[in-house]
């Protein structure tokens, strides 16, 4: 059995057998767009159970489902306006478009960060011409890389498809603060589908136009960036290339924080969690590390980020990113909303601090409001200093604006005691790339008999779509009415079950192990008659091996199996 995996021949399977499709084939497809088939379809929601089961079970974060369209002052808040964009090439000749950087893929270790006139000054070094038409290449510019929308009729709404869903758990920061009672940390996950209007989508699922995430975004003190259960997770080892090399190094997770390799321990713990779950979903730990970005080739937002990277057919390929956000969501929301986005951090003990404050000044306000003044002056007073723009203060007294200048007002420091203070949270970011995911999972656990053309998908019995065949050794002699009867108590949609009782007993075996079935059950004849009577066989599908158990303890003997109380070996 070999585990070479040839792209074509694994999207070949993907097709035949109903994980995926190329979308509007009808049409004559759309290049980056898949369809998940049946198959897919469970698979991926697998993987989302899984990534739930860890995130919402064992952290206890809360999950939110927010929109995809979202108008452009989102956009423009968290920055993807002005900075998402790739660098883009038109071939003077035929037009065509490409990435700029990829085209200098040869020549530089990190081409995607090069300027657009250091990527017009390598065309031009290296001869670079269009791989279409062999064509002069046009000046290198700025994409935006967001499909733009309106929102209503006309064009005055201005929307945008979201190119994450991070941006939907920011927005709703003060709901989701107050839901967790104002107490930090704040963990809230969400899925769902984002959109990159990518310039060359290529590489199979690797990158796709519509695309699903599974994204986490922690809310922390930024003065306390631990997390309480490090201390499981410190002695367990981790491979990772920092970006003060290209070599990779293995040490254990505490090493890399006590060496500073990974910042802080909330995102070494992120990180080391990103490990668990990818290895539970069948990611072959020798072909995963973790790479740091280099400072110019970090998001827009980003402060620190470490990229999951998968050994793929196509070479290293990045499955998730584990960002350090800081504060840039929350401080971009909070000005250009013009609404605090803060926690409200109480000291153990309060404490005297100097603080600056509003003070009216009674006599400028007195002669010129008379008997308002008082009422004036206690709004005034009201304010913090923050509100102060352009040294002038907007007031509504008594239904009526007013906006009064610093002649009526001066910002004083004082010592008082104050019981906290407001900070804003930084946001650690675990963002999964589902469909690259489901990918990698389903490239690792190929394995390929050439002799016998014999393909089997070894995957983890919780990410496999279908979690046993059930066959009747002849669809005759009642054999067949207890296979169905099997099935029918073993199928529902958490523990799918496939019915078959066409071809031989080998072909169907063969059926199931190429989409990865970890279990199959027999009906014999023995089954009906003889010692062994209302028994059935049940096959493993990575040794092939068989035992007898009695047909109606199936159903709790293949739960079981399931949530791993049992195993095979076991029975
Ligand atoms: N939210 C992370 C990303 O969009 O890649």
């Amino acid at each position: 059995m070999s585990n070479e995996v040839n792209s074509n021949d694994l999207m070949a399977i993907c097709r035949r057998r109903g994980f995926l499709w190329p979308s509007f084939e009808l049409y004559g497809g759309v290049a980056g767009m898949f369809d998940y088939g049946p198959l897919g379809s469970n698979m991926r929601n697998n993987i989302v159970e899984v990534w739930r089961d860890i995130y919402r079970g064992r952290e206890g974060f809360i999950e939110i489902d927010s929109e995809t369209v979202n108008p452009r002052e989102v956009f423009k808040a968290s920055g993807h306006v002005d900075e998402f964009a790739d660098l883009i090439t038109y071939c003077g000749g035929c037009d065509s478009p490409f990435r700029a950087d990829h085209l200098v893929k040869p020549f530089f270790d990190n081409p995607d960060v090069l300027s657009p006139k250091e990527l017009d000054k390598a065309f031009v070094e290296h001869d670079v011409k269009c791989p279409e038409c062999g064509g002069i290449l046009g000046p290198v510019e700025e994409f935006n890389l967001m499909f733009k929308t309106t929102i209503g009729p006309g064009s005055s709404r201005v929307g945008y498809l979201r190119p994450e869903t991070a941006q939907g758990i920011f927005v709703n920061y003060l709901n989701l603060y107050r839901y967790n009672r104002e107490k930090l940390p704040l963990g809230v996950i969400q899925t769902g589908r984002g959109y990159r209007n990518e310039i060359a989508p290529r590489q199979g699922m690797i990158r796709m136009r519509e695309f699903n995430m599974m994204e986490v975004e922690l809310f922390v003190d930024p003065e306390d960036k631990g997390w309480s259960r490090f201390p499981d997770i410190e002695n367990d080892m981790i491979t990772l290339v920092p970006n003060t090399g290209t070599e990779s190094v293995t040490m254990t997770v505490g090493e890399a924080v006590d060496r500073k390799i990974i910042a802080n321990k909330v995102l070494a713990y992120f990180v080391y969690t990103t490990q668990q779950l990818l290895v539970r979903l069948g990611v072959d730990p020798k072909r995963l590390r973790f790479r740091q970005h280099l400072r110019d080739e970090m998001a827009h937002y980003a402060m620190d980020c470490w990229d999951a990277e998968v050994l793929l057919s196509y070479g290293w390929i990045e499955v998730t990113g584990i960002a350090d956000r800081g504060c840039w969501d929350l401080s971009r929301h909070a000005e250009f909303s013009g609404v605090e986005l803060t926690h409200f951090k109480k000291f153990d003990e309060p404490k005297e601090m100097e603080v600056d404050r509003v003070k009216a000044k009674h006599k400028a306000l007195g002669p010129k409001f008379k008997d308002k003044a008082k009422a004036i002056a206690e709004v005034m007073e009201a304010k913090t200093p923050s509100d102060v723009t352009d040294g002038k203060l907007i007031m509504d007294i008594d239904g009526e604006q007013i906006t009064l200048g610093n002649d009526y007002f001066e910002i004083v420091r004082v010592l008082e005691k104050v019981s906290g203070e407001r900070v804003v949270p930084h946001v650690i970011e675990p963002s999964y790339g589902l469909d690259r995911i489901f990918y990698s999972v389903l490239e690792h656990a190929f394995a390929y008999d050439k002799k016998e053309n014999y393909t089997v998908l070894r995957l983890a019995p919780e990410v496999a779509p279908i979690k046993a065949g059930v066959f009747p050794l002849m669809e005759k002699d009642g054999l067949d009415a207890l296979a169905m009867d099997i099935y029918a108590k073993i199928h529902s949609p958490s523990v799918e079950a496939y019915y078959d009782g066409s071809g031989t007993i080998g072909k169907r075996y063969a059926r199931m192990d190429e989409i990865g079935t970890p279990w199959c059950i027999t009906v014999d004849y023995e089954s009906l008659e003889g010692p062994d009577k209302g028994t059935v066989t049940i096959r493993e599908r990575d040794t092939t091996c068989q035992k007898r158990v009695p047909a109606d303890s199936v159903p709790d003997i293949l739960r079981s199996m399931l949530c791993g109380k049992l195993s095979f070996g076991d029975l």
